[in-house]
């Protein structure tokens, strides 16, 4: 495989793993706009769960709240269409999932790679970034529609594998980071990402959302910290406590009331 391409026949060994994803579709991109419309298109074009888009690059990756994923070749860009019912998008945020299994994945490749000591850096951060080093390496956006067969979840996951950091945009090169690999390869950390994502999704849709909570949590080294989380509106400050039942976190205020933060921007502000 060439420093900059993603073999096809990679991925195929990657979706061999796992029992539903890519059964439906595998399309892998040496580039394309954006992987989540991809997903979308053969979603709506009748590609059943678990359709799977990878790209080597992306010439429009979108990021959360409306800004912009840079997607430099070395990245790896995937997304999966979904469908969840509702009862499952009511029980925890697919993207908590998704960034719990990049992160495990991530891991596990890094592991192999005989790299623990990056493998120790690894964290969540809140809603579902994965830090390594207190640096972001990867992020997660899902973006849900509904059609007549019910929910859409198109869920795109960005991983900072084997871009060098140099083809990081500048802005980004003291808050972003990469794997600054290979090794772990792209198809490595593909091939124990995919069977993760899979086995968490299945599990929270048959009720194991406790489970994968307190797994989750457990990567959140926030978590007990004081924090100033950016809301839409407004900007509060306090200690984040933990994650309620569905994924939503906690901060508890000066005055002793409680916040449950669905969306924000989480900074961590010292010890409590
Ligand atoms: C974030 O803002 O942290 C989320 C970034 C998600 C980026 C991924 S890359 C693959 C998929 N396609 C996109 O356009 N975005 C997501």
């Amino acid at each position: 495989m060439g420093a900059h391409t993603l073999d096809r026949a990679a991925v195929q060994a990657a979706t061999a793993r796992c029992a539903c994803i890519g059964r439906a579709a595998v399309e892998v991109h040496e580039r394309v706009g954006s992987t989540n419309d991809r997903a979308l298109e053969l979603a709506r074009g009748g590609a059943g769960e678990g359709a799977l888009v990878v790209a080597a690059a992306q010439e429009a990756g979108r990021g959360r709240l409306g800004r912009r994923w840079a997607s430099p070749p070395g990245g790896l860009y995937l997304s999966l269409a979904l469908r969840p019912d509702e009862a499952m998008l009511r029980r925890l945020p697919v993207t908590l999932l998704g960034g719990l299994a990049v992160l495990e994945g991530v891991e596990a490749a890094l592991m192999a790679a005989g790299r623990p000591g990056d493998a120790a850096d690894l964290a969540l951060k809140w809603p579902n970034d994965v830090h390594l080093a207190g640096r972001k390496l990867a992020g997660v956006l899902g973006e849900l529609s509904h059609d007549a067969q019910g929910p859409l979840l198109v869920l795109g996951l960005g991983i900072n594998v084997e871009t060098a950091p140099d083809e990081l945009p500048g802005e980004l090169r003291p808050i972003a980071t990469t794997l600054g690999g290979p090794p772990p390869s792209r198809a490595e950390v593909l091939s124990e990402l995919l069977p993760r994502f899979e086995a968490l999704y299945q599990a929270v849709r048959q009720g194991g959302g406790a489970e994968v909570l307190a797994r989750a949590s457990a990567r959140m080294p926030v978590l007990g910290r004081r924090v100033r989380v950016r809301l839409a509106e407004r900007t509060i400050e306090g200690l984040a406590a933990g994650l309620n039942a569905t994924g939503a976190l906690l901060v508890a205020l000066a005055d002793g009331r409680q916040e449950v933060v669905v969306a924000g921007d989480v900074e961590e502000v010292g010890q409590p």
